[in-house]
């Protein structure tokens, strides 16, 4: 930032302290500035800055550290579950292109998200979406609404932001006509309606002249709303509407510094509460009374028994606390704790809209960890049921998302989760996926609404236990879960291993890719998506059949890490036992029992695993057979004493 630093309160120079009192006590407006790359964005932030006399926050922060008023300030920038994934990425060298920037006025604190305007930067502008209060949408007064215009207006209203500005900019440039502006925003209006916007403040501006930005222009007469920097000053923030809606409190930490006290600590993300209301603890829907709201030194580490800055009366939307209950119910990270008859939803199955961000695409099926405000699950993604044209905002046919996209589909989460439609609450309705290999963000999203399928399935408790199946049988169920390349020797020495359990009174199931392949999975082929899918059902039949008390063998190619990780994730701790056939390409290329290999390099089969088709060996198999060093009953020799060897 070049732009010169003012620091005109005198208030600042004489008393520092009286100075940050205030200063603390001001509420933060966060927005948005969106535009095409000549709207002028930057010489309005600028603009903003100089006419305003706004000092900026590193300079307000090294007035603290003077005044060594360090850690008494309550400025906090929550900077959202997004930014944060994205923070991951940043580490990393790659550059995320949102300025923010910080400055305040008399009145308020801002930070502004400066976002590229070309559709490539879809994700930076989410990114800079996601934590605003506010929008402001400029144009180009002799341009009118652009493609961009509408796209920009789009990413805002689905990312949930409410307050939007149109800013008629450059009107310099049209002589300040009244006309011209009024065609805009009448053009505008149409649009907005289209796509559900309610309402937004259309300005007259000229970023460059200065006009109608913190004193109403001689220029327009014939305008008589508040300036642009007016409204930005008295616009009701998010925090300001999220206190009216219904408590919610997403579980960060149990406190618990000694057996005298146990509270539960986390930031409100909406409505309010007070000592003596009954609450709900989420999913498991247990109830109890808050006894107290204790303040407390951020995280664990500072925390004590007797309450840290003293109990409050009540506490709204944007406060960290920690609640106190009547009784001893269970209450842990990730729980949601509400009032009693006002919970959230808890559902396991979604509607959501995802805007990847990733340059790898979405693969249908893959589990993703899925993020959303304390609570991490893991989560499946189905096909797109469609995704948007962000331009023509029509809805196209798309089998994945590519970096960039927004889209609609079903998300699976394999444990339920609180939550509430977006539209409602961001904080409890807006989620990140994060893939579970790389750590990377990959996309945001927001859900919807719950699938009715998922209310009205229920677990069945069934009386004979997978204990009692097993003890029957007198053995230990397990997966034996084969891994390798085609043509590694897996069906030979799963066969071999079976035999031998099987001569030993075992009770076995061998699972063979090329038999499954011929039933139960006979409608998928060999696509990334479809061997995701492959491996999932004969994960789910391989604990089916565990459940039943026997030791299964599969024997599956199953390339990617992600899905036999799943599957080891499926069983019970211990029960899953990867088993890396370790044969070279060159070798196993060199026997090619069936053929195929020659076939691949010849072009005539696509996507072959090792020729064109990826192989993720494992990194941590419990057993790796190297091929080329023992021979097939050596192999399952080994691989059945590691098995029985702790029996
Ligand atoms: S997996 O990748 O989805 O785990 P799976 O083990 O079920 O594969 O099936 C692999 C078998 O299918 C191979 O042993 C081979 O006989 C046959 N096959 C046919 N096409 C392919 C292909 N494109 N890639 C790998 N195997 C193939």
């Amino acid at each position: 930032m070049s732009e010169p630093i003012y620091v005109t309160d005198q208030l600042i120079a004489d008393d520092i302290d009286a100075y940050l009192d205030t200063h603390q006590h001001k509420t933060m407006l966060r927005f948005i500035t969106c535009g095409s790359v000549d709207d002028g964005k930057s010489t309005l932030i600028g603009r903003l800055l100089y006419d305003s006399k706004m000092i900026f926050e590193d300079q307000l922060d090294a007035l603290h550290a003077d005044s060594k008023k360090v850690g008494t300030q309550g400025q906090e920038i929550d900077f959202a579950l997004l930014v944060d994934g994205l923070a991951a990425e940043r580490e990393q060298g790659i550059t995320i292109d949102v300025a923010y920037r910080f400055f305040n006025t008399e009145k308020r604190k801002f930070i502004v998200a400066d976002c590229p305007g070309h559709e490539q930067y879809t994700r930076n502008m989410v990114t800079g979406a996601s934590t605003a209060d506010l929008a402001v949408i400029l144009i180009d007064a002799r341009k009118g609404v652009l493609v961009q215009t509408r796209r920009h207006s789009y990413l805002c209203h689905l990312i949930g932001i409410r307050n939007l500005v149109l800013a008629v900019n450059k009107m310099d440039l049209v002589d300040y006509d009244q006309a011209t502006f009024d065609a805009i925003v009448a053009d505008y209006a149409e649009f907005a309606k289209s796509i559900g916007i309610e309402s937004f403040t259309a300005l007259p501006i000229s970023g460059f002249k200065g006009d109608n930005i913190t004193a109403l222009s001689a220029n327009t007469p014939w305008y008589s709303g508040p300036t642009l920097v007016e409204h930005l000053e008295t616009v009701e923030v998010n925090s300001a509407r999220d206190a009216e809606k219904p408590f919610r409190l997403p579980v960060q930490w149990v406190n618990r510094p000694n057996l005298d006290f146990r509270g539960f600590a986390g930031l409100i993300a909406s409505g309010s509460v007070k000592p003596g209301d009954e609450v709900r603890v989420l999913p498991s829907g247990k109830t109890s009374t808050v006894t107290r709201i204790v303040t407390m030194p951020s995280g664990p580490a500072g925390a004590s028994a007797t309450g840290g800055d003293g109990d409050l009366p009540e506490a709204v939307a944007g406060q960290s606390v920690t609640l106190c209950f009547a009784d001893e119910i269970d209450c842990s990270r990730g729980n949601v704790i509400a009032l009693a008859d006002q919970p959230p939803q808890v559902a396991d199955q979604f509607e959501a809209t995802l805007v990847w961000l990733n340059d790898e695409a979405l693969i249908p099926g893959r589990a993703y960890w899925l993020k959303l405000a304390t609570q991490t699950v893991s989560a499946t993604v189905q096909p797109p049921k469609y995704a948007i044209n962000v331009n023509t905002l029509e809805h196209v046919a798309a089998k994945t998302l590519d970096l960039n996209a927004i889209g609609v589909a079903e998300v699976t989460t394999d444990k339920p989760l609180v939550f509430e439609p977006y539209g409602e609450n961001r904080t409890l309705g807006g989620f990140v996926l994060i893939d579970k290999l790389t750590n990377a963000t990959v996309a945001a999203g927001m859900l919807h609404f719950s699938l009715r399928r998922a209310q009205n399935v229920h677990w069945q408790a069934l009386d004979i236990s997978r204990e009692a199946h097993a003890a029957l049988k007198n053995q230990k169920p397990a997966v034996l879960w084969f891994t390798g390349l085609s043509g590694a020797g897996k069906s030979t020495i799963a066969n071999l291993v079976e035999k031998k359990l099987h001569r030993m009174n075992r009770h076995t199931f061998l699972l063979d890719g090329d038999n499954v392949r011929h039933g139960l999975n006979k409608d998928l082929g060999f696509t990334e998506a479809d061997r995701i899918e492959n491996i999932r059902r004969v994960g789910e039949v391989a604990k089916l059949m565990a459940d039943a008390g026997l030791i299964v063998i599969t024997a599956f190619i199953s390339p990617f890490r992600a899905e036999r990780e799943m599957v080891r994730a499926m069983l019970p701790e211990g029960e899953f036992v990867e088993v890396f056939i370790d044969t070279p390409l060159a070798d196993a290329e060199a026997r090619d029992v069936k053929g195929l290999y020659k076939k691949a390099r010849s072009g005539q089969l696509k996507n072959f695993t090792g020729i064109d088709s990826p192989y993720e060996a494992p990194i941590n198999p419990e057993i790796r057979v190297d091929t080329t060093a023992m021979t097939p009953k050596e192999a399952a020799e080994l691989i059945v004493a590691r098995l029985l060897g702790d029996d």
